[in-house]
């Protein structure tokens, strides 16, 4: 159920009409409900039973404080890839057994800071990795918790950018490099292994290579078992897509449950790391319309969000669902359009050839399904300051990240 509904006309997030937060905060803005927000984050929570599983929502798809402040009070720990992210995740409270560490180029001092912040595990992704993990713990004196993200080799309908799962991926180890690495860890006085991790890829919308991948897992962990090695998880990682363009996305307790059944009767503990299926659809860019222009065949409606604000059309031809604030009548003329941003980039785009009412300058545009890889994967390109973030709770709303001034664009400089 999406939190952005039209109400007397109007386009809603919850209860609040989105003109009054363009009014109140200006364009462009993030909006994000609340309501949904708690509403995703309770569906995992349910699907999966909470004293053998940890769901570890992936910082990545949006590290706004607030939002994780909101996701830690409704259970969730915290997969993180940077020392920046481990930053955000302490600081939102989340607690450091409820946090997990995945990435491939992790660097001393960030395992050292993660070692010290005493983390659940730290997600290996290389031999070499394993001995700076190891010489990190050896040097501060203690026993250090790490999980083996292993490459499955499982093929998966996604865009190449985010399918992460096949061998020729830098992701992970291949499994017999994965059982080598967890014995040496077994053999190490200053490691301890934990668990066997995988993430396939992003935005998938088919139940069935996560299962593949939840049972290729089971397979190897009870390999390891007749070593004479006990993991105590397997983590499946996150990837569930969501519906931006009629994907018919499989729900949260489908998913969940489909790739948590197998480890859980494989008596094995559960890890998920879901972003995207959590934050999509709470989110949506609000933006204004500048102008208009017909040039050759082409129409533009031109906004004052571009790619700096929402990559993901222009990085991965991404379908964003685009509606008008002002609800057009049924049946009313539609023209087809290009929106497009203010960057000076061809490739600035919000949306092509897309069919929308007639539209003048000020009239507002909510793009939806932009809570994930939003505000995350924005910058300062074109000396554009980052846009506002707002929460909305019922009939209230609040700024949750204040748009930026143009003296960001001099931080930290000579
Ligand atoms: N765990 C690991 C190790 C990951 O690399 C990722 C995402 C996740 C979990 C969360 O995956 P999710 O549930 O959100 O699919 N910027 C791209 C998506 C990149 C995903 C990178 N890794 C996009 O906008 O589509």
């Amino acid at each position: 159920m999406t939190p952005f509904t039209y109400q007397d006309h109007v386009l809603h997030c919850e209860g609040v009409p989105l003109a009054e937060i363009a009014t109140a905060v200006g364009t462009p803005v993030y909006i994000y409900s609340q309501a949904a927000l708690q509403q995703r984050a309770a569906a995992y929570a349910t699907a999966v039973p909470s004293a053998r599983s940890l769901v570890c929502y992936a910082v990545k798809a949006n590290g706004n404080p607030t939002l994780l402040q909101i996701l830690r009070a409704a259970g969730l720990g915290a997969d993180v890839t940077s020392g920046g992210e481990l930053f955000l995740a302490l600081h939102a409270g989340i607690a450091p057994d409820k946090i997990i560490y995945s990435g491939v180029g992790k660097t001393r001092p960030e395992i050292e800071t993660a070692v010290r912040a005493q983390i659940r595990a730290l997600h290996v992704e290389s031999e070499m990795e394993l001995r700076t993990i190891e010489s990190v713990a050896q040097a501060l004196e203690t026993e250090v918790a790490i999980g083996v993200r292993v490459n499955p080799d499982i093929n998966v309908v996604t865009h190449p950018y985010i399918s992460t799962g096949q061998h020729s991926h830098k992701f992970g180890v291949p499994l017999p490099v994965a059982l080598r690495l967890l014995r040496l860890a077994a053999d190490s006085p200053h490691l301890r292994p934990l668990g066997l991790a995988t993430h396939i890829g992003s935005q998938i919308t088919d139940v069935a290579p996560f299962g593949e991948a939840a049972r290729f897992l089971v397979t190897a962990a009870r390999q390891l078992a007749e070593s004479g090695i006990r993991l105590q998880y397997l983590d499946v990682g996150g990837g569930l897509g969501i519906d931006y363009e009629q994907q018919n996305a499989p729900a949260i307790a489908e998913w969940a449950t489909a790739v948590t059944e197998p480890i859980l009767q494989a008596g094995y503990e559960v890890v998920l790391e879901p972003g995207r299926s959590i934050i999509g659809p709470v989110g949506a860019l609000l933006t204004q319309v500048v102008y208009t222009k017909n040039q050759g065949e082409k129409h533009f409606t031109i906004v004052d969000a571009g790619m700096n604000d929402l990559i993901r059309p222009t990085l991965y031809s991404a379908y964003h669902p685009i509606q008008t604030v002002k609800q057009a009548a049924e049946n009313g003329d539609l023209l087809t359009t290009n929106v497009v941003g203010p960057i000076c980039e061809t490739g600035d785009f919000l949306a092509k050839e897309r069919p929308l009412p007639l539209l003048q300058p000020g009239d507002l545009l909510a793009v939806l399904q932009a809570g994930a890889y939003g505000f995350a994967m924005s910058s300062n390109y074109n000396g554009r300051v980052r846009p506002a973030e707002v929460l909305v709770d019922g009939d209230q709303f609040r700024l949750i990240r204040q748009r930026q001034g143009y003296e960001h664009l001099l931080d930290g400089c000579a």
